[in-house]
């Protein structure tokens, strides 16, 4: 392996094919809507726990005499639209390199596939390390980050382990790319699980990039969900400083339910919560009379995520393990950045 990226620092390897590995990562403070849409910039910042589990891996060849670009998903070929999406974050890419090779991307993913568990988010942050690797870019995590962001928003966090901040930026179009960008947050004492909990592992009714489009463009309520999102993240980097983790899960808490709530209040509603959110959503309030520092937060979908001490996470998951609507459950703790995992030799 002549590639490597630790800790968000990357070195070009300029090879032929290049492996790289990314983990999904789980919003406390959500990203949700854009201010440009070609520059993907965000409206408000966000803050998110990259997790342990689910990883994405992305090999990307060249084939310099290729008249496109194919792309694999999962040992078959990729549908239409997720295939469109990758070609054009690999012109992205091209464009930066000033390059004009083709490639074949195969990916392999073991989040169920947009069930709202940020699978777009680890694809993106392991197909921008290896492209940027394979293409010759020499990036830092910043740039990466940035880059990231360019193939789905939340993907620039996954490019960092652990806690982290996508700063929304200022201006738009090049000058707000440059200041868009992820960083790792400092965190005190904590020790955290993320409790997974699937009420539906199918593919979400409505894309999340359409899906935050309405909510802007109809929600009555989108604007002031966007302006206490901004006082939630200052809150929450305190909270996450000072190691207090049931005030990091009601920050996290209320700013979900605020998102989901201006869904609603869309025209026409959006709703991803089900029955089986709702019911998860009681056992969590039921945990905490009990004593349990558990809060939920829910992406773009039905499935729920439970923030809690480390400690609590075999007995929550039990909890919520127990609700007829729940599938499966999985434990998640703070993950690793992206890396590269493999250069030329398979
Ligand atoms: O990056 P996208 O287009 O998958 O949007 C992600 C949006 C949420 O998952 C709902 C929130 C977030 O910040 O991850």
């Amino acid at each position: 392996m002549d590639g490597l990226m630790r800790a968000g620092v990357m070195t070009a390897t300029g090879g032929r094919g290049v492996t790289a590995r990314a983990y999904p990562n789980i919003a406390l403070v959500k990203y949700w809507g854009k201010r440009d849409e070609k520059w993907m910039l965000p409206v408000t910042g966000s803050l998110s726990m990259t997790l342990d589990l689910f990883p994405t891996t992305t090999r990307v060849e060249l084939v310099p005499d290729a008249a496109t670009d194919v792309v694999r998903f999962n040992g078959g070929s990729a549908e239409d639209v997720t295939a469109d999406r990758i070609r054009r974050f690999l012109e992205v890419v091209r464009a930066l390199a000033g390059r004009s090779a083709h490639a074949i991307v195969e990916s392999v993913n073991t989040v169920p596939t947009a069930a709202g568990l940020a699978s777009s988010a680890a694809g993106f942050a392991a197909l921008a390390v290896a492209a940027a690797s394979v293409y010759g870019l020499c990036l830092d995590g910043r740039a990466l980050s940035r880059l990231a962001r360019r193939g789905s928003g939340s993907a620039c966090r996954s490019v960092f382990g652990g806690f982290v901040q996508w700063h929304a930026g200022l201006a738009e179009g090049r000058m707000g790319d440059k200041t868009s960008y992820a960083e790792p947050v400092p965190v005190g004492a904590l020790d955290p699980a993320l409790v997974i909990t699937v009420v539906d592992p199918g593919p979400k009714r409505v894309p999340s990039r359409q899906a935050m489009r309405h909510t802007q463009a109809t929600s009555p309520l989108y604007g002031a969900w966007a302006r206490a999102g901004e006082a939630d993240l200052g809150e929450l980097r305190r909270a996450l400083r000072q190691g207090d983790l049931d005030r990091a899960g009601m920050i996290a808490e209320r700013n979900a339910l605020g998102m989901h709530a201006s869904m609603l209040a869309a025209r026409p509603a959006i709703r991803y919560l089900t029955g089986g959110s709702l019911a998860v959503l009681d056992r969590v309030a039921r945990l905490r009379e009990q004593g349990v520092p558990a809060h939920a937060t829910i992406d773009a979908g039905p499935n729920v995520a439970v923030l809690c001490p480390r400690q609590d996470a075999a007995g929550v998951a039990q909890e919520l393990g127990a609700i007829g609507d729940v599938q499966s459950v999985h434990i998640a703790g703070p993950g690793p950045a992206a890396t590269v995992c493999g250069g030329e030799d398979r």
